[in-house]
């Protein structure tokens, strides 16, 4: 075994992602036979809805197979400047990056604003690749635990407060979230907001689960007064139109950022895929209606997972969107988790990936029959 390649520090720094850890191994026990229910995926389980299929397809018959200008084509830009607008966020199709997934979004925003040593704060329980994006910028991380507070914010604006300081770089907040459901409210917003002022901090607003909401309403933090030049707002089609293997997200922020942003998107992944970006457009303008029915379809599965933990006498913090609960299981999470794979063939991602131990995080993007298994597989085997 030779020494060539000698592995850059950066790159020690993070782990490979616990979520997709759990679902690849879900998926090697499928393959040898296994019944397993996979709650661990991050992913609707519909299809993407037609229109949008034969909008890509169009596309490519049309010959959109090139590359296109690094920032998106006009048509999706603007859409999706429109799109926030309509959320009440003052958008212009130059403040916007359209990219292969909002993951990419995320990198580039991370790989703009942080260097060496420079302060990013989470609210934990954060999805997993804030963290390692974090990390791999050079960040020291600071956090504040929403868990006590039943995941929510506003509950927890003192500890936030005595987190952010002027020598915060930036401030990572995602409403709904994953892993909680959360949907954070507006006076909670407004807090961030006034901190963010006072400290001249910037900060990441992930709304990507933003039209899986239920008895909440969504608010844009770049649309509050203040935030406008200091949000970097992170969205993109995977979730709301079930599109998660197309690849597509944007950011939006100033001109200004997207100069800088721009540099590295140009640099690295060119542009995101020609056809799949007209398919965007389709999504955005045409498809209320599919995405109400997922909603919908998520919502009784919530409602269906409560009335079940319910039964079994198990308190749930349940959120108001997304599709992800955290369910409280053994201190040992981890050791939880290996058990409900090993024994009862459920597969759920440990909490102390999202840096919340005692839970398992369930993704309710599983059919009501699925669940119903999953919940009675658990019980039966003394796990719940
Ligand atoms: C909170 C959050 N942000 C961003 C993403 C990125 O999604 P994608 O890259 O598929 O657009 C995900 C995907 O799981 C997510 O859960």
């Amino acid at each position: 075994m030779s020494d060539a390649y000698d592995f850059s520090e950066r790159i020690g720094r993070v782990e490979p992602s616990a979520t997709l850890a759990i679902s690849n191994l879900a998926a090697e026990k499928e393959a040898e036979g296994a019944d397993i229910v996979d709650l661990s995926v991050g992913e609707p389980d519909f299809d993407t809805p037609e229109n949008i299929v034969e909008a890509g397809k169009d596309a490519l018959d049309a010959g959109h197979t090139g590359y296109t200008s690094s920032n998106g084509i006009p048509e999706l830009k603007e859409a999706i400047a429109a799109k926030l607008r309509g959320t009440g966020v003052d958008a212009d199709a130059d403040e916007v990056i359209v990219t292969p997934g909002g993951k990419q979004a995320l990198y580039e925003t991370f790989q703009t604003l942080i260097g060496e040593g420079d302060e990013v704060v989470l609210l934990d329980p954060a999805w997993v690749s804030y963290e390692a994006m974090a990390k791999l910028a050079g960040a020291d991380l600071s956090r504040v635990d929403l868990s006590p507070h039943g995941f929510q914010l506003e509950p927890a604006l003192d500890d936030l407060a005595e987190t952010v300081s002027d020598d915060t770089e930036l401030l990572v907040v995602n409403s709904p979230s994953n892993p909680t459901g959360a949907v954070f409210s507006e006076t909670a917003l407004e807090g961030v907001r006034d901190l963010a002022v006072e400290h001249d901090v910037a900060v990441i607003s992930d709304e990507i689960y933003e039209r899986i909401v239920y008895d909440a309403e969504h608010v844009s933090l770049a649309s509050l007064d203040g935030m406008a030049d200091r949000t970097v707002t992170i969205n993109g089609f995977s979730k709301a139109f079930s599109m998660t293997g197309w690849r597509l997200g944007y950011l939006h922020a100033t001109e200004e950022f997207v100069g800088q942003a721009g540099k590295l998107h140009s640099h690295s992944v060119s542009c995101a895929v020609n056809f799949v970006q007209h398919a965007g457009v389709e999504a955005l303008e045409n498809t209320d209606e599919s995405v109400e029915e997922m909603r919908r379809a998520f919502a009784d599965r919530r409602d269906l997972l409560v009335d079940l933990f319910d039964e079994h006498g198990i308190d749930v913090d349940v959120g108001d969107g997304a599709f992800y609960m955290m369910i409280p299981v053994d201190d040992d999470d981890q050791a939880w988790c290996e058990a409900a794979i090993e024994e009862a063939s459920v597969a759920c991602v440990p909490g102390s990936a999202f840096n919340a131990p005692g839970h398992a995080r369930i993704s309710y993007a599983a059919s009501e029959e699925r669940l119903r298994e999953a919940v009675d597989r658990l019980v039966s085997n003394d796990l719940l």
